[in-house]
């Protein structure tokens, strides 16, 4: 039996943090046991924010390199670059032909931007560039161009996600076939959103990311920036309602929680201990995919040789996919 496919992407943005390791990368390697796999570096999506094509080079290079060091085996998992599989860029032009524009003034991002203009009496679009206002369907084409049964993402991406399964539903109705598989997304309740360092969300624009391959140094002085409340070192904390705490427990095993947990409740604990616990865990989980990183990071030839193999069978795949639409659309 054909084994199920799994397919999740990554902006080259900034660094990758935590949040993207427990909601995207971490779940995505877990299915790699049991699915094929189609994990790519969305880098098309990353030009809507990223200008400067040496940042946008070097960004790319650090999102293969932390797929790698997190223990992608190129070997048995495709990994590759969306910018070379044109093909997605063929799908996307099918997709937009049956996309409402009404579908896209919902998607949470670019109503956003619309409201933040609004309320600062600015023209509604300003600063709304199409690549964001049809972001949703090139992320569609990415997904439906692998026939992907699931997709595991964070929260933030159920919307996008169900924007992909529309569009897929409304093509095959046309059709009258499955002429697209209809995807899943695959959101972990534990892991869906990944607390930052002030509380909100994780995420590269807030600014509040605990980045996965920083030095020791730095992600000791950046945990130790994690905004707490003004309890004393003797008042008994309450875990449940900590950001140090749910952190911890990522990286903790049972018996590492009750006993943090434990150590909260009798008090005697001051936030300064907690952030030092959660440094430790944190600097030694991480520390052999840090120095894996670093060693690939010093050899861009070799994430080269791992993208290029891996987006050439990428793209063997997509065109067996387009020569079937284009005849099913008529152009062939
Ligand atoms: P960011 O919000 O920092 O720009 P991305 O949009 O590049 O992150 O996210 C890449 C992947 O990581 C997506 O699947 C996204 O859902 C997931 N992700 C990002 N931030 C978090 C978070 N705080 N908690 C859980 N998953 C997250
Ligand atoms: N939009 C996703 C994000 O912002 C990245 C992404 C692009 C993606 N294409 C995808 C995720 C396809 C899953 C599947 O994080």
């Amino acid at each position: 039996m054909n084994k199920k496919i799994a397919l999740t992407g990554i902006k080259p943005t900034g660094d990758p943090h935590i949040g993207n390791y427990f909601g995207a990368i971490k779940p995505a390697l877990q299915l790699a046991e049991q699915y094929e796999t189609r994990y790519f570096i969305a880098d098309y999506h990353a030009l809507n924010q990223t200008r400067d094509p040496e940042v946008l080079r070097e960004q790319i290079y650090e999102i293969a390199a932390a797929w790698l060091a997190c223990g992608l085996d190129p070997e048995h998992n495709l990994i590759y670059k969306q910018s070379a599989v044109p093909q997605t860029f063929e799908l996307s032009t099918i997709l937009l032909a049956f996309t409402p524009k009404g579908l896209m003034n919902r998607a949470h991002a670019y109503k956003a931007m619309v409201q933040s203009n609004t309320e600062q009496n600015r023209d509604p679009d300003d600063g709304v560039n199409m690549g964001l206002f049809t972001y949703p369907v090139l992320m569609s084409a990415d997904i439906l161009l692998f026939d992907a049964d699931v997709v595991p993402v964070g929260s933030d991406q159920q919307q996008h996600i169900e924007m992909a399964t529309d569009i897929a539903e409304v093509i095959n109705r046309n059709y009258n076939k499955e002429v697209l598989k209809v995807p899943q997304g695959l959101i972990h309740k534990d892991t869906g959103i990944i607390i930052g360092l002030d509380g909100r969300k994780m995420s590269k624009s807030y600014n509040n990311t605990i980045p996965i391959f920083l030095p020791e140094k730095k992600l000791r002085k950046l945990i130790m920036k994690i905004v707490t409340n003004s309890q004393t070192i003797e008042e008994p904390k309450d875990p449940d309602k900590c950001n140090i705490f749910s952190l911890f427990k990522l990286f903790a095993d049972q018996q590492q929680q009750n006993e943090m947990r434990k150590r909260y409740l009798a008090g005697g604990l001051g936030w300064g201990h907690a952030k030092q616990a959660l440094f430790e865990i944190i600097n030694e989980t991480i520390t052999p995919f840090r120095e894996e990183y670093n060693r690939l990071m010093a050899d861009k030839g070799h994430i080269d040789a791992i993208l290029e193999k891996g987006s050439a069978q990428a793209r063997e795949l997509a065109e067996q996919k387009l020569v079937m639409l284009r005849k099913e659309v008529g152009v062939l």
